[in-house]
C-alpha cells in the first residue's frame, strides 16, 4: 500500500464560518493501479490532491505515504518526503520558458544536488519514456500543448515517486491529445508501480482507472471500474 488517507477532514475559513471541503474522507491506493477521482466543480477533489501531497494539513485525519505517516512530520521532514516520495502534476505545467524540456526535469534533480551527469542521462531516459526523445532541446514555446503536458509529467517521475498525484492534466487538450496523455499515464504507472490518483471531468479517462472515486460535497464514494 503506496497511499492510504484515512478519515480525512478538511475545512476552510469562510465568513465568520467553516466551509468543509473534505468529510471523513478514506482512500487507499496500492502503488501500480491508478484511482480516478471524479465529481462536480467545488465538490473537494483539488483539496483531496493538496491534503494527498502533503500541501495542506488537514483539520482531522492521516495520510500515510509509502508506509510513513505524515501527521507531526516538521516543514522540513514534509518538503523532503514531497521530493522524495510523491510527483505532482498540475493541471497547467508551469514550465520555465527559459529551459528546455530536458533542463526542466534536471533542475529537479539539481534541488537534490544530484551529479549533473546522471541527471542529464535520466531527464533524457524520462523525455524517450514520454515520447519526446527528439524534443529534449526545446524550449516551452517550441512545443505543442500535449507536449508541454508530457514534459510535465516526466519532471514529476524525475526522482521516482511512489505516489504520482495528477490534477485534469487533459483540460487544455483536444480528446484525442487528451486520450494520449491518460494512456501515457496508465502506462507509466504499471511500469514504475506508482500509486496514481487522476482527478478527472472526462468520463471517457474512467476505462483507464483500476478505481472510481467520486466526490460530493465533500464526501468521497467508491465505484466499481468501468470495463
Ligand atoms: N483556499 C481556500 N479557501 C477557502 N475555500 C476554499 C479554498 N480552496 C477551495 N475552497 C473551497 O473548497 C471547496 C472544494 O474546492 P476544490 O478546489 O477542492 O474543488 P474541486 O472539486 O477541485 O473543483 P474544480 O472541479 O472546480 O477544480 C469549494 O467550495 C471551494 O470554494
Ligand atoms: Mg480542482
Amino acid at each position: 500500500m503506496s497511499l492510504t488517507l484515512t478519515d480525512i477532514t478538511l475545512t476552510y475559513p469562510d465568513g465568520e464560518d467553516r466551509l468543509t471541503a473534505l468529510d471523513r474522507v478514506g482512500l487507499e491506493v496500492p502503488r501500480g493501479s491508478l484511482t480516478a477521482v471524479v465529481g462536480p466543480s467545488g465538490s473537494g477533489k483539488s483539496s483531496l490532491l493538496a491534503v494527498a501531497a502533503t500541501l495542506i494539513t488537514p483539520d482531522a485525519g492521516t495520510v500515510t505515504v509509502d508506509g510513513t505517516a505524515t501527521t507531526g512530520l516538521t516543514r522540513g521532514e514534509l518538503a523532503a518526503l514531497r521530493r522524495h516520495r510523491i510527483g505532482i502534476v498540475f493541471q497547467q505545467p508551469n514550465l520555465l520558458p527559459s529551459l528546455t524540456a530536458a533542463e526542466q526535469l534536471q533542475v529537479m534533480a539539481r534541488i537534490e544536488g544530484r551529479n549533473p551527469r546522471a541527471a542529464r542521462s535520466r531527464a533524457l531516459a524520462l523525455l524517450d519514456a514520454v515520447g519526446l526523445a527528439d524534443r529534449a532541446d526545446h524550449r516551452p514555446h517550441q512545443l505543442s500543448g500535449g507536449q508541454r503536458q508530457r514534459v510535465n509529467i516526466a519532471r514529476a517521475l524525475m526522482n521516482d515517486p511512489t505516489v504520482l498525484l495528477v490534477d485534469e492534466p487533459t483540460s487544455a487538450l483536444d480528446h484525442e491529445r487528451g486520450a494520449a496523455v491518460i494512456d501515457l499515464l496508465t502506462r507509466l504507472t504499471h511500469q514504475r508501480a506508482t500509486a496514481t490518483v487522476l482527478v478527472t471531468h472526462d468520463r471517457t479517462h474512467l476505462t483507464a482507472a483500476d478505481r472510481i472515486a467520486e466526490v460530493h460535497d465533500g464526501r468521497l464514494h467508491l465505484q466499481a471500474p468501468v470495463r
